[in-house]
């Protein structure tokens, strides 16, 4: 099943890549004195990232709106330095300027808009049970905390750099822990992600990132406005609160 999902998910990057370079050599090169706000400048992104375009169940684009902004900035910056490898992504930042990469990041951290339909849950009990369980207490066992220790109670991050774990496509969620293992994507060290990607077992990445597709997103689906306290680990990428 892992396999299928990395399967899946390069078939998506190539296809996305491609889609990425059309769209680059039309719209983005496009008389770009003419866009004036940011709504028109951020149209190629748009293409790919319009919630109407995001399938929780099989597609894999992730949704931006209401993001906390520190963590879209991260990961623009991400791309454009390499610590995350995405070709579309990669050419979309690359020329881009710190400066106006963090515009494009509160830009996107201030749109409203609905999430998808939420997709079906594992079908397994145990699968689902087992994600659940490390979403909610962890496995010391393993040395792996809840994932809600620093998600948030309601799984909807926490400003500045914490992003929310709902509303993903399952494809995505998976993906990106596998990018982890594999050293594909990076955060700032101490990497926390890297360290919880690499002690779960494919079965935990499949039961996780199926279970999280599947669960609604709240009314109420803004990050938590401060950060959390008392982090179970350290993250590079996570300023420590004052106390
Ligand atoms: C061709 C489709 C495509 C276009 C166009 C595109 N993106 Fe993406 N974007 C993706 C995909 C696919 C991913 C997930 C890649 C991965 O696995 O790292 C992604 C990931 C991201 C992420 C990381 C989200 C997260 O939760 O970590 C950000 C931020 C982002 N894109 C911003 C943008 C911005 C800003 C633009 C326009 C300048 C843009 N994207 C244009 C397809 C696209
Ligand atoms: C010690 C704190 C901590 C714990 C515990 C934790 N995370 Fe994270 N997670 C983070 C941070 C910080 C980031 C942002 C990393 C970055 O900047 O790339 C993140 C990012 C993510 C992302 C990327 C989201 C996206 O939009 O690309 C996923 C997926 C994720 N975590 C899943 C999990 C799951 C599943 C668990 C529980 C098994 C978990 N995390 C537990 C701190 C944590």
């Amino acid at each position: 099943m892992h396999h299928l999902i990395s399967r899946h998910g390069r078939l998506l990057r190539v296809v996305g890549s491609l889609l990425g370079l059309a769209l680059c050599t039309t719209t983005w090169s496009a008389d770009q004195v003419s866009m004036n706000t940011m709504e028109q400048r951020v149209q190629p992104c748009m293409a790919c990232h319009a919630e109407q375009g995001i399938d929780l169940q099989s597609g894999f684009v992730p949704s931006l709106h209401g993001k906390p902004a520190g963590y879209l900035f991260n990961q623009l910056m991400n791309y454009r330095d390499g610590r995350r490898n995405h070709r579309a992504m990669e050419y979309m930042v690359r020329n881009l300027s710190p400066d106006y990469l963090q515009e494009i990041a509160e830009y996107f951290a201030g749109l409203e808009g609905e999430y998808p339909q939420p997709a079906d849950p594992p079908t397994s009990t145990a699968l689902r049970e087992r994600a659940d369980e490390l979403i909610t207490r962890g496995d010391p066992s393993r040395d792996i905390p809840a994932c809600i220790a620093c998600h948030g109670e309601r799984l909807t991050g926490a400003q500045p750099n914490t992003p929310g774990l709902l509303g993903l496509p399952s494809h995505y969620v998976a993906a990106q822990m596998t990018s982890w293992r594999s050293g594909q994507r990076r955060a700032a060290e101490p990497d926390c992600m890297q360290q919880i990607a690499d002690r779960l077992g494919s079965e935990d990445v499949y039961a996780l990132a199926r279970a999280l597709a599947a669960r609604d997103v709240p009314a109420e689906p803004l990050p938590e406005p401060e950060p959390l306290a008392d982090l179970p680990m350290e993250c590079g990428s996570v300023p420590i609160p004052e106390s």
